[in-house]
């Protein structure tokens, strides 16, 4: 924890951004963010968010500082409250976070941020949570943000209680055992349209397809532990397609259709597919937004980030190792 200045209790944690290979859509509780399916993810270790938190007496409301600019609190001063309940300190807090990706970029994911605030407000309350409990107290911010926790390859369980204490994410492989890549190629500067909750909201009131989504996602999560398991990069690949691809169906399903698809989202598709059929095994998976992101090995990082930097309507690509998991910054 960062020494305290006068009556401030403050911490700052780095966590990174993750993208699901097995997708999590739909909330089986909303008002304890519990989401209706369990989701498989990789730890992004280029994309991170550091979050500073004080609590300081006196302060009227809760302060959400964005790479310097002040912005909504409301998100943060629920997970806040959540922290403030259990520790007893009752007084409000400032919240400054960074990213160190352009935040303009569409990319800002509210799973690192997330993950470091709940980090970051739990140890400056004087809270011990295990990890267990850190990812369970994320997840309340956002489903993502349980498995930005952890390292390398992630699962998070939708479990089946009542209170959400069985639904909390945990490492798969640390990042160190099974060295793969992501390429993420940006196709739009700028926020999204539909955020997360709302669009998840509106797939489970009007898609005719949601009761699937939701009944098939074991069997998802069930063959990408086999591949994992096996270290079967192509069946991981295909799986990951899969599961994105039907994600979209849902989402263009949904009234008012979700389509978060821009014309460069569709030709890096394509690309990909190129690239495949060339012999360079690589595959996409794409988030409630127009970015895509190619999953390959790393001899293949630089070909792949090539050839969807010359596609049409591509600003810029990333190249992205695993990461590691959520920490506390001194
Ligand atoms: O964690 P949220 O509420 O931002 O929702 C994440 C939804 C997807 O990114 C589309 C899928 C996922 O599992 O990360």
């Amino acid at each position: 924890m960062d020494q305290p200045l006068g009556n401030d209790r403050t911490a700052t944690a780095r966590a990174h951004s993750n993208i699901a290979l097995i997708k999590y859509w739909g909330k089986r509780d909303a008002a304890l963010n519990i989401p209706a399916v369990g989701s498989i993810s990789l730890t992004l270790d280029a994309l991170s968010t550091d979050t500073r938190v004080t609590f300081r007496s006196g302060l009227e409301q809760d302060e959400f500082w964005l790479v310097g600019t002040r912005a909504d609190a409301t998100r943060a001063s629920h997970l806040l409250d959540i922290v403030r309940d259990s520790s007893g300190v009752g007084s409000r807090a400032v919240v400054e976070s960074t990213n160190n990706f352009p935040t303009a970029a569409g990319l800002a994911s509210s799973a690192s941020g997330f993950a470091a605030l709940a980090v970051a407000a739990s140890a400056a309350a004087g809270l011990s949570l295990d990890d267990r409990e850190l990812s369970i107290l994320a997840r309340r911010g956002s489903g993502s943000a349980a498995r930005s926790l952890f390292g390398g390859i992630v699962e998070l369980y939708a479990g089946t209680r009542d209170d959400g204490l069985d639904s909390f994410a945990e490492p798969v492989l640390p990042p160190e055992t099974w060295p793969l890549t992501v390429v993420v190629a940006i196709t739009e500067l700028g926020q999204k349209s539909v955020n997360s909750t709302a669009g998840m909201g509106g797939s489970a009131l009007t898609s005719p397809f949601y009761p699937a989504w939701v009944d098939t996602g074991k069997d998802d999560l069930a063959a990408m532990r086999l591949a994992i398991a096996n270290r079967d990069f192509e069946q991981l690949g295909e799986l990951a397609e899969y599961s994105c691809l039907k994600l979209h169906g849902l989402m263009m399903s949904t009234r008012p259709a979700l389509l978060y698809w821009n014309a460069a989202t569709m030709a890096a598709i394509h690309a990909v597919y190129e690239l495949r059929a060339s012999g360079i095994p690589v595959y996409f998976t794409i988030d409630a937004g127009p970015q895509l992101k190619a999953l390959c090995l790393p001899e293949h990082a630089g070909t792949v980030a090539d050839a969807l930097g010359q596609v049409a309507g591509v600003q810029e690509t990333r190249i992205s190792t695993l990461g590691h998991g959520a920490q506390l910054l001194p």
